[in-house]
């Protein structure tokens, strides 16, 4: 794929490219001569060089989130850390008799629904809310299914499908007099909105590298630590990170999501106002075409529009949507193919899910490349709606969602 050829991505939900500044603060620490050394080899300056350079990471992911640096735990990204958390926290719980009860809802990425279905089958009790329409839960919702035994409250801030917000705080302060845990998913927030886990009262949040311009194959947990928050660990070994995820550290990876946090924070307020203004270029283009329907509304984050397109074949389109980089629902569920549990959940037929795209925006998007890609849209569907029965009904005066039964 040559640079003139390439198509315009607008993926950035399922990755990022890595940072120029991320990369160049990566390779001293991949180099013969120096940064080699093992962490945990306190005994001469390779080792503790290297073990300098973790911690100083540390504290620049703990700033990017507003926690306490000594809370956090490396892993391999946001799925380990998820993993970790909810299986982690409740196994502790279940195996001191505390409760089986988790609390967490249908719009979940997976890595926290997997996690929960396995807890089912080692005699947990889960309760997974409805969202609303725009794929939102509400605090009330949370507070009518928390039950004495409730351990373990999951919820995602910024949803990967649609970037539907939580409001995350609201539920923390629900959770204050209760002792279940909450647990917060993250990793398409992390450094594109404002996260306070000190001041919010978060116990566990997940963040991922690779999707802040970060590595792939690092990430964090943020693990409460005063007062402590014990999990059971997934793994045992040498006591790395407090024992909750021993290995040794690949320092590289870790400087790298540290300057990828780093150079986060240092843009957040610029970066995000831009990407609000170009997502409502992106939203607004797309609606004016007028077959479309916009998923989520209010509080949104600022890099995703999820959009369907009624009265067309969603394979068809994507073929004719070559030119640009999207997601079909989500592409980090894509290893399962069928309709978007999340789509589902909100209450769309399979039929509108399967014709559904998600254009995600970030550092590289221009507003040339959002007009590039709407008129890319417009073209596509002035091709292929002549072709639909239903457009034709459409057309006719039926409304859509009699159409689709929405
Ligand atoms: C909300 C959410 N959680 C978890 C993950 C998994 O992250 P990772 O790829 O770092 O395992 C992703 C992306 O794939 C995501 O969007």
């Amino acid at each position: 794929m040559s640079a003139e050829t390439a198509p315009i991505y607008l993926d950035y939900a399922a990755t990022t490219p890595l940072a120029p500044e991320v990369l160049e603060a990566m390779l001293p620490w991949m180099r013969h001569q120096v940064g080699f050394g093992n962490p945990s080899s306190s005994g001469h300056a390779y080792g503790r060089e290297a073990a300098a350079a973790v911690e100083h990471a540390r504290r620049q992911v703990a700033a990017l989130i507003a926690a306490d640096a000594d809370g956090v735990v490396f892993t391999s990204g946001a799925t380990e850390a998820d993993n970790l958390a909810i299986l982690g926290a409740v196994r502790f719980a279940m195996a001191r008799g505390r409760g089986r009860h988790v609390v967490s809802s249908r719009t979940e990425h997976s890595a926290v629904l997997g996690a929960c279905e396995r807890l089912r089958r080692e005699g947990a009790e889960i309760t997974l809310l409805q969202p609303d329409r725009s794929g939102r839960i509400h605090v009330e919702q949370v507070g009518e299914a928390l039950r004495d035994d409730t351990v373990l409250v999951s919820i995602m801030h910024a949803n990967n499908e649609t970037g539907v917000l939580q409001d995350v705080a609201a539920l923390a302060r629900l959770l204050r007099p209760h002792p279940a845990v909450l647990h917060v998913d993250a990793a398409q927030s992390a450094g594109r909105c404002p996260i306070r886990v000190r001041d919010w009262g978060i116990d566990l949040l997940s963040i991922s590298a690779h999707k802040l311009y970060g590595p792939k194959g690092i990430g964090a947990l943020w693990v409460r630590p005063r007062p402590r928050l014990r999990l059971e660990p997934l793994q045992y070994g040498g006591g790395q990170e407090r024992g909750y995820r021993p290995g040794t550290l690949p320092v590289h990876q870790i400087v790298g999501l540290g300057e990828a946090c780093r150079l986060a924070l240092q843009d957040l307020t610029r970066e995000s106002a831009r990407l609000h203004t170009l997502r409502a270029r992106l939203r607004g283009g797309l609606e004016a075409l007028g077959s479309v329907r916009i998923h989520g509304d209010g509080d949104m984050a600022p890099h995703i529009v999820s959009a369907s397109f009624p009265c067309v074949h969603g394979e068809a389109l994507s073929l004719e949507l070559g030119g640009l980089a999207l997601s079909a629902g989500s592409a980090c569920s894509s290893a399962r193919p069928g309709p978007s549990h999340v789509l589902r959940a909100m209450g769309l037929p399979d039929s509108l899910a399967s014709s559904t795209f998600r254009f995600s925006i970030g550092r590289w998007t221009s507003a040339e490349q959002v007009d590039e890609a709407v008129a890319a849209v417009a073209n596509a569907l002035e091709r292929l709606q002549p072709l639909s029965p239903l457009a034709a009904r459409w057309r006719d005066g039926e409304p859509l969602d009699a159409l689709h039964e929405y």
